[in-house]
């Protein structure tokens, strides 16, 4: 089914709430979306920043399948943002979410004019992790306890594409190849994990 992206504004404010609320078990330990109307508010306050968009994943008839995030974008000579989503109970795994990224993707880079998009995923997190490599992301490092979410610090993969990727990647070509390294974190778990998996790009 196709989907479109709609900007969050007052009035989602009832669906996305219910949303939230019948997906906590979906969100439990990775993400913390606005929970309650003062949050809301405050989260529509952050989509009117220059620095921040917002964008609801939502079917033909309305309804909203999911959250995707491009925010802290910073101009100037890095043209970078981060990209946060979730996707809303029953509606996961239908590829709503694939096609919404899709989309978000597209606009950051034409639109928006963004050189290159940054998601932070916990390791274990294997969902979101076949998502962004399914749409061309490559891993660059593990950052230790990177950030605070429901009460405890917690490591994540700095997954990222860039422009370039993005339009090879649709013209065919396959401008990363695999280089054998390891990133040293001072954390041995976090070294050992990522060795071999480091990209670098071909000359
Ligand atoms: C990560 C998350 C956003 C993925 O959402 P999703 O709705 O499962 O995403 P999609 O459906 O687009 O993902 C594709 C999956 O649907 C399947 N799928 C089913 N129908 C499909 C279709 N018509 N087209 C494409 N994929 C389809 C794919 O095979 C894939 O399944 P697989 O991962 O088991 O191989 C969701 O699990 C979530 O909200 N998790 C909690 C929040 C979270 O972790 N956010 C990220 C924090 S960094």
């Amino acid at each position: 089914m196709p989907v479109h992206l709609e900007t969050p504004s007052p009035g989602h404010a009832k669906a996305f709430l219910e949303a939230v609320h019948r997906s906590r078990s979906l969100h439990r330990g990775l993400v913390s979306p606005p929970r309650d109307r003062e949050r809301y508010r405050e989260y529509l306050d952050r989509c009117s920043r220059s620095t921040n968009e917002g964008h609801l994943v939502c079917l033909a008839d309305g309804e909203l399948v999911g959250v995707i995030n491009v925010s802290e974008i910073v101009r100037g000579v890095f043209q970078s943002a981060y990209l946060g989503f979730y996707a809303f109970a029953p509606h996961q795994g239908q590829g709503h979410m694939s096609a919404g990224l899709g989309l978000v993707i597209a606009s950051a880079f034409r639109k928006s004019h963004l050189h290159r998009l940054e998601a932070n995923i916990q390791p274990k997190n294997l969902r979101s992790i076949a998502l962004v490599k399914r749409l061309g992301f490559r891993l660059e490092g593990l950052s230790p306890r990177y950030l605070k979410i429901s009460g405890r610090w917690r490591d994540h993969e700095r997954w990222a594409i860039t422009i370039e990727d993005w339009r090879g990647r649709r013209a065919g070509a396959q401008p990363w190849m695999r280089y054998a390294g390891t990133i040293e974190t001072g954390d041995p778990r976090a070294s050992q994990k990522i060795d071999h998996v480091v990209y670098r790009r071909k000359d």
